[in-house]
């Protein structure tokens, strides 16, 4: 009987135009995390990326703090130096790998080395949504492109998702778990019914979190991530100015164990959302803690993985699920935006896929971000009061608030605190924050409430 052959497993030998076509030099700043990453899998998979690529990638030159440490990780054959200009300027360099972080000397860093006419892949999502309309305008300008696909979730291609496979789309929202840190803590918070605190701690001793955890608990990463996210869906610049930040450091066990109750998980989301109508014309863009039915997909990304959601009009919703950390993911992303200019170097501007996925003409420089009074979501609220009968007063009383109330229960026995008053806990229907804000304001001083109402969004995450 004929049988196909056994295809091999591995990468043919390259074709002889590949071999002679000059490989693509590669300068790199910071050799930490990332950087070892990028080296070691460039040179494992080596053949196989200049298969994919049409030509080799070759790393010429590194710079590191400590030249003996980079030198037992990238070995005798790349050049090392201390100083990071020589590296974005250098005459033997294609592209500059910025795999340093910061935002102050990696601007001056990669801003030098498009005005040499080098190519920019970087993970640095601070600088992009700090810095990424000036950088990107320098790129246009000098005709060179800057990659960013690991500075957002990173093993995850959604960048490129967003860019090329969504193109045909009018993207109506994109919201996701990109931020590893903070999503471990609070699966430790559900898991193991412990507060923030020790959580965080325990994310600290096994590697999850930095030192100085601040930019992951205070939702500042999850911005970055977001405002690059929401320049790509809506065309728009970059906005992380604007967008409202709020992180987890105020969550409380008793909210998860609420959430839990009404059949919710609590997690940190990045929403970026386009909204016409009703006096409404801007993009929401927001992190937040937020209910997640827990029968959704969303509610099961656990531990320290990242997931991304996109509406299109014409996709409909699509998910995309992996690592949102560590140093060969990040390194997949990486040399992937490498082989991407490996294979767009050489072509002129126009042909390229633009840097926010829209030709500079048609950016919307008007678009603006809604203030957080406009955002419009559902919500969970919880108030503390003095007796269980009060529940009945509660609800009315947010409904002749205009609040659209859609459950009235009380906070299960074992969730609460020894000595903790009885806890009414309210979901709405979708409504605008300025309503509840004015609500709980004023609910502060109702006779029944014992202490200060805590209120988080809700988000149902539906096509
Ligand atoms: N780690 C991840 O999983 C991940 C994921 C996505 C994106 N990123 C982004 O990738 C970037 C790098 O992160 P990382 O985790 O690789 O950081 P890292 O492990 O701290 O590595 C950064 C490296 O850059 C070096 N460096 C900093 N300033 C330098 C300078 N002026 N001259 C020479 N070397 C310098 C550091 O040297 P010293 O050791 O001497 O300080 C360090 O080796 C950041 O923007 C980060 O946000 C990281």
């Amino acid at each position: 009987m004929y049988r196909d052959p056994v295809p091999s497993l591995e990468p043919q030998p390259l074709h002889a135009a590949t071999v002679a076509m000059r490989p693509l030099r590669v300068g790199m700043i910071g050799i930490g995390t990332v950087g070892a990453g990028t080296f070691r899998v460039l040179a494992r998979n080596q053949t196989l990326i200049a298969g994919r690529a049409g030509r080799g990638i070759k790393m010429v030159v590194v710079c590191a703090r400590s030249l003996a440490r980079a030198m037992s990780v990238v070995g005798k054959d790349v050049a090392l130096t201390n100083d990071p200009m020589q590296v974005a300027t250098h005459p033997d360099v294609d592209v500059l790998v910025e795999a340093a972080g910061g935002t102050g000397p990696a601007r001056e860093w990669v801003l030098a080395a498009i005005r040499a006419g080098k190519h920019v892949v970087t993970a640095n999502k601070a600088l992009l949504a700090v810095h990424g309309n000036e950088i990107f305008a320098a790129a246009r300008q000098h005709g060179v492109v800057v990659a960013y696909e690991g500075a957002v979730a990173v093993s995850i291609p959604i960048v490129k998702a967003l860019r090329e496979g969504l193109t045909a789309n009018r993207i109506e929202w994109v919201a996701g778990i990109i931020n590893g840190t903070t999503n471990f803590i609070l699966s430790k918070m559900r898991d193991e019914g412990v507060g923030f605190a020790e959580a965080l701690a325990q994310a600290q001793a096994l590697g999850y979190a930095e030192a100085d955890p601040t930019f992951d608990i205070e939702g500042i990463d999850a911005a970055h991530k977001i405002s690059l996210l929401a320049a790509n869906a809506f065309g728009m610049p970059v906005r992380f100015a604007d967008a409202q930040v709020e992180g987890i450091t105020a969550l409380q066990g008793l909210d998860v164990a609420c959430a839990e109750q009404l059949g919710f998980r609590i997690k940190l989301l990045g929403v970026a959302k386009r909204r016409t109508g009703s006096g409404a014309d801007g993009v929401e863009l927001r992190v937040q803690p937020a209910l997640v039915p827990a029968t959704h997909l969303m509610a099961h990304v656990d531990g320290s993985m990242n997931a991304v959601m996109v509406k299109g009009d014409a996709s409909g919703v699509t998910m995309y699920y992996g690592a949102g950390a560590g140093s060969e993911q990040t390194a997949s992303a990486v040399i992937a935006d490498l082989v991407d200019v490996a294979r767009l170097d050489g072509t002129r501007a126009a042909q390229r896929v633009p840097h926010l996925g829209f030709h500079a003409d048609a950016v919307n420089e008007g678009l603006a971000v809604l203030p957080r009074a406009a955002v419009h979501t559902r919500h969970y609220l919880r108030v503390p009061v003095h007796s269980a009968q009060q529940i009945e007063a509660v609800g009315a009383w947010l409904a002749a608030q205009h609040v659209p109330v859609l459950q009235v229960a009380l906070a299960a026995e074992k969730s609460l605190p020894s000595g903790s008053h009885t806890q009414v806990l309210v979901l709405t229907d979708a409504v605008a924050q300025a309503t509840v804000d004015l609500a709980v304001f004023a609910l502060a001083a109702h006779p029944a409430v014992a202490g200060p109402v805590v209120t988080l969004r809700v988000e149902l995450l539906e096509g």
